[in-house]
């Protein structure tokens, strides 16, 4: 039996889900709406969950190559107690977000950046943010945003997958 763990959830990949997108997957079939749907097609960065803890396209990614993996989507962040994770309230804080199409795809893309650089400086968050498009913010507020996090995250010693 192929499983996929999603937010520490173990689900079963059944044959009629085998070509399916991880995109299609979460939205459709788990209803997890927070991963955005932005092209389709590989470039807007808003569909962006975790694989393994790396950042991936989720509208590119086939359900099938997902198989025995552990998916982290915007959803899996909050803490039991219901309280944000610090990328989560970073944003907020720093004014990031304002329609909110991009936010869940960048911070997804921020801690793929953040697990491997916990203290990147202003040119690794916008060049680790790169492939994420905003028609929005100017992206100064998200940079912000991400070298917010990291701060807090380092002082509060944060370097757990969940944040905890
Ligand atoms: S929806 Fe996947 S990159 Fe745009
Ligand atoms: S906040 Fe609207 S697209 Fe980024």
């Amino acid at each position: 039996m192929n499983v996929i763990v999603v937010n520490g959830k173990e689900y079963e990949i059944r044959p009629e889900h085998e070509s399916l997108t991880l995109l299609q997957f979460l939205r459709e079939e788990l209803h997890l709406t927070g991963t955005k749907n932005g092209c389709a097609e590989g470039t807007c960065g808003a569909c962006t969950v975790l694989v393994d803890q790396k950042a991936v396209r989720s509208c590119r990614f086939k359900l099938a190559k997902a198989a025995g993996a552990e998916v982290l989507t915007v959803e899996g962040l909050i803490r039991e107690d219901g309280s944000l994770h610090p990328v989560q309230q970073a944003f907020i804080d720093a004014g990031a977000v304002q329609c909110g199409f991009c936010t869940p795809g960048m911070i997804m893309s921020a801690l793929d950046l953040l697990y491997k650089n916990p203290e990147p400086d202003r040119e690794s968050i916008r060049k680790a943010l790169r492939g994420n498009l905003c028609r929005c913010t100017g992206y100064q507020s998200i940079v912000d945003a991400v070298e917010l996090a990291s701060k807090r995250m380092m002082t509060a010693h944060i370097t757990h997958q969940y944040g905890q």
